[in-house]
């Protein structure tokens, strides 16, 4: 979002105007930023035999899922829905992934039916694979490297306690069943936690899964996960995708040279992809003076956003209908569900006033996917700015979509 001639644009749109035309609470999605972002990974690893996984659960609309596959962007899924989705925007099953947690076999066969390849995570479902499939199809193992690292403990996945993959020590287990089944584990697969600081955590835990790797003669791919960084705060760090794919090329490539074969290299950003691309256009309902403070109350809640309360996440919030910073005042910028959903406290805006357009910025990763209709309330519309275009590519719900699947019965 650019302020320009006293407004704010995404790309050649005036926020504003996006309000007025599509209504608010609305979600616009920058295109071009998701294809800078896809861009910045690929310059950082030149040289190296690279592929995006884009962690769809992120953001799994259609239309960024097919911007994604026209920009060579494979998918990571982790369920059989988000599965078909990919092959709605035109996937093919072997263009992804799929990383479930925990699910029943069923899932699994779903998956391989399909095409896609499949990361096992524990040794009940590597023994059942191997009774069912033995080397007739190949499949990749997820292991928990025990490195802690991540934005919060909610959205930390590679320490020791996370539930997550098969536990690095569990070697000697993985395999027997190797060998018992004869298993083709044609990738390994780590992903440490989202939001992730320490460019030295990814570092330790693909030193880990290289040195883990030795004993598997069949890969074709490491897959390191998504988790990296982007400033939700000014001033707050990001991953520096140049100075980390200079590092991690070079381990990398040492690696393969000792692996005795080059294998491709696999990443599974959500965030880094599409969150700055995201924002979540809401209008101030009231503004309300008490003693001590002044709330805004916004026509929007935790059933639209719900990171700054399940995770306390600070977003970055402009008033879109007022880019004079001369008269600014400090606000409790709070959502309308009969909870205390509050988006920021304390935060200074420039003036605000009913009826104001704000913009909560990094909304496009984890934000509409989390949505839900608490309150009964609708989800919003979504917009995909494209080529300096403004596409709806969802609709906003209607009462309709609240009370679809709902049974009426005589009580
Ligand atoms: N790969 C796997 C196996 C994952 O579980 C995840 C995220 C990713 C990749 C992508 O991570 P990313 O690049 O987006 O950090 N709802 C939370 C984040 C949960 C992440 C879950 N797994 C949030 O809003 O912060």
């Amino acid at each position: 979002m650019q302020l320009r001639e006293g407004s704010y644009f995404i790309q050649n749109q005036k926020v504003t105007d996006l309000a007025e035309r599509f209504g608010t609470p609305l979600y616009v999605y920058d295109g071009e930023k998701i294809i800078q972002q896809i861009q910045s990974i690929h310059q950082a690893f030149a040289g190296i035999d690279l592929k995006i996984k884009y962690a769809c659960k992120a953001l799994t609309s259609l239309a960024v899922l097919k911007l994604m596959r026209k920009h060579g962007v494979d998918l990571d899924v982790v369920s059989p829905q988000e599965l078909q989705i990919g092959l709605r925007a035109g996937y093919a099953g072997n263009q992804m992934n799929f990383t479930p947690s925990g699910v029943s076999f069923d899932e699994i066969e779903f998956a391989v039916e399909q095409g896609a390849f499949v990361n096992l995570d524990n040794l009940d479902v590597l023994e059942k694979f191997g009774q069912k499939y033995g080397s007739s199809k190949p499949c990749m193992i997820r292991v928990k490297p025990n490195v802690a690292a991540g934005g919060n403990a909610k959205i930390m996945t590679a320490h020791e306690g996370s539930k997550f993959g098969i536990d690095i020590r569990q070697k000697a287990e993985i395999l027997a069943l190797v060998e018992k089944y004869d298993l083709k584990i044609v990738g390994l697969h780590q992903h440490t936690g989202s939001d992730v600081k320490e460019a030295s955590a990814f570092i330790e835990a693909a030193s880990r899964v290289f040195e883990f790797a030795y004993d598997f003669p069949d890969l074709q791919c490491i897959d390191l996960g998504g988790g990296f960084k982007v400033a939700y705060k000014e001033g707050d760090y990001t991953t520096d995708m140049e100075k980390f794919g200079a590092e991690l090329s070079g381990f990398f490539r040492e690696f393969c040279e000792k692996y005795g074969r080059n294998l491709q290299l696999w990443f599974e950003p959500g965030k880094y992809l599409v969150s700055e691309c995201g924002y979540l256009l809401v209008s101030a309902n009231v503004v309300k003076e008490a003693p001590g403070r002044t709330f805004v109350g916004v026509n929007s809640g935790l059933n639209h956003l719900i990171r700054p309360m399940m995770y306390d996440a600070y977003h970055h919030i402009v008033n879109a209908s007022n880019p004079d910073d001369s008269e600014q005042d400090v606000y409790d910028v709070v959502g309308y569900i009969c909870e205390t959903d509050n988006f920021a406290l304390g935060r200074t805006l420039n003036k605000v006033k009913a009826n104001d357009i704000l913009a909560i910025l990094n909304a496009g990763a984890y934000g509409f996917a989390m949505s839900s209709q608490y309150n009964s309330r609708l989800r919003p519309a979504e917009v995909l700015v494209l080529n300096g275009e403004a596409h709806l590519i969802r609709q906003r719900e209607t009462l309709e979509d609240v009370l679809r699947n709902q049974v009426e019965i005589d009580v």
